[in-house]
């Protein structure tokens, strides 16, 4: 297992579009198993493969309080959410130190392949539901600043890169 290095807004790449993962093979494995140690090893809830740079359709998450309940879903899809929505503090290991709020679906259906290959259906609510939403946005190519306002986004970014220069010194 590896420690991946993560990529950090507002870097372009978290902008890239994912794709289906072709095979669940031996690659995918050790991907998944070394994003989990990075994401476990951040103290992180969820990580998408996106933020290790590796643009296919991949997420990890653990929500439990014991750090022991690692969901893995690969190639998912929403196949059903909740008509209810809720405004929810979300962060993002690739936006360290932000927490704003973000309008979710309080529930929602996910079909995906699991680590073994074979195709389940998750339904989720609460924190695993929003972090579902979180990590699949990743998929797609958006970060959850995206959907705070011009003024507050451009405020992170400002004070993203101000770190991120400060930490290359
Ligand atoms: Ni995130």
């Amino acid at each position: 297992m590896a420690l991946l290095p993560l990529l950090f807004f507002p870097d372009p790449r978290l902008h890239t579009v994912a794709k289906p993962v072709p095979a669940v093979d031996g690659r995918i494995q050790t991907l998944v198993a070394d994003m989990l140690q990075t994401m476990y090893e951040a103290k992180g809830i969820g990580l998408a493969a996106t933020q290790v740079d590796v643009h296919e359709r991949l997420i990890v998450i653990d929500v439990s309080e014991q750090r022991d309940q690692p969901v893995v879903l690969i190639n998912p899809q929403l196949v059903w959410t909740s008509a209810e929505t809720h405004l929810n503090e979300e962060g993002c290991l690739s936006v360290p130190g932000i927490y704003d709020g973000v309008e979710r679906f309080d529930a929602v259906t996910v079909s995906a392949l699991g680590v073994d290959g074979k195709s389940r259906v998750l339904q989720a609510e609460g924190l695993l539901s929003v972090c579902i939403q979180h990590e699949m946005d990743h998929l797609k190519g958006k970060v959850f600043v995206e959907y705070l306002s011009p003024l507050k986004r451009n405020r992170i970014k400002k004070k993203m890169l101000k770190a991120q220069r400060e930490e290359a010194r």
